[in-house]
């Protein structure tokens, strides 16, 4: 009995699907989804059908892909018009339907090896705040177009009915931490975000200003603040293990089609939370996953 996690499934491309129908059963595991399963609530109803069959357990949290909202006013499909929470509550329903845990429901605890720990659901979003001091948050998106870098969230996730991304952002970390500071003292924590709860975990060598549309430093203390031991996220599409503090961060992502290797298989990219590396040290830097 393990437990595995990956993000990044985007099975709106082909090559994704069809690796992610090759995935042998798991039947003993549980897995944790980490955000950006697609596009569509038709994507999300796709994956758990299959899923849900081949594990034990699922957990779900959304990405920023996930929340998109995929049709103009004029579409047919009342279902993709959905915008903002209200996407987000229906791929909520989605999962429950199918017995998906998602950061709505009340925490579970893994009990097998390298347990007990108590798998945390998390929705933070981001709020801009991944940026020098010296960029005004008004003018941040601005200077990320200066180097033609501007995420498509800006044109497909729609902040309903919050004013703003920002905004919708803050009211999730409120809510967050409330059901955090509720859990009681001495549980080891596996928080589970779409996006890095730390800055310092963004490192876009190429297209550094994305980091805008990375997370919240409002999460920065939050693996030290509450007794984390893992905390699994993914959104970079960077494979990565660090170890800071003393917590373990897994950057669980598979990716789009030419950013894994086929021959490898869906398989080959599950990493395994718990019971874990068998790690007699804790490396300073990262670890990459190829
Ligand atoms: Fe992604
Ligand atoms: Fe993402």
């Amino acid at each position: 009995m393990k437990l595995y996690a990956i993000s990044d499934l985007h099975v709106g491309y082909k090559i994704n699907r069809k690796a992610l129908e090759a995935l042998p059963p798991h039947l003993d595991d549980w897995l944790i989804l980490a955000g950006d399963i697609g596009e569509s609530q038709e994507h999300l109803q796709y994956t758990l059908d299959l899923l849900s069959k081949r594990f034990a357990r699922l957990f779900w949290v959304p990405g920023n892909h996930d929340l998109w909202t995929t049709r103009n006013q004029n579409d047919e499909n009342d279902e993709e018009r959905l915008r903002g929470e209200e996407k987000y509550l229906a791929l909520v329903k989605i999962c429950r339907e199918h017995g998906v845990m998602t950061p709505e429901d009340p925490y579970t605890m893994w009990t097998g090896e390298g347990g007990p720990a108590l798998l945390v659901p998390l929705f933070v979003l981001y709020d801009y705040s991944f940026r020098p001091g010296t960029v005004a948050e008004e003018d941040a998106v601005a200077w990320a177009e200066e180097t033609h870098v501007v995420c498509s969230d800006e044109y497909s996730l729609h902040p309903d009915p919050y004013p703003s991304r920002s905004a919708w952002c803050h009211a999730r970390c409120l809510y967050s931490e409330q059901r955090l500071s509720e859990i009681p003292a001495g549980t080891p924590l596996i928080l589970i975000n779409h996006f890095p709860l730390r800055e310092r975990l963004v490192r876009l060598k190429r297209i550094p200003r994305f980091s805008l549309w990375c997370g919240t430093k409002r999460t920065e203390d939050w693996p030290t603040r509450f007794p984390v031991s893992v905390v699994i996220y993914g959104h970079l599409h960077m494979r990565a293990t660090d170890y800071q503090d003393g917590v373990r961060f897994e950057e669980v992502s598979l990716g789009y089609p030419p950013q894994w290797r086929q021959e490898r298989g869906v398989e080959g990219y599950l990493r395994e939370i718990l019971p874990g590396p068998q790690q007699s040290f804790m490396q300073a830097g990262p670890i990459w996953h190829w």
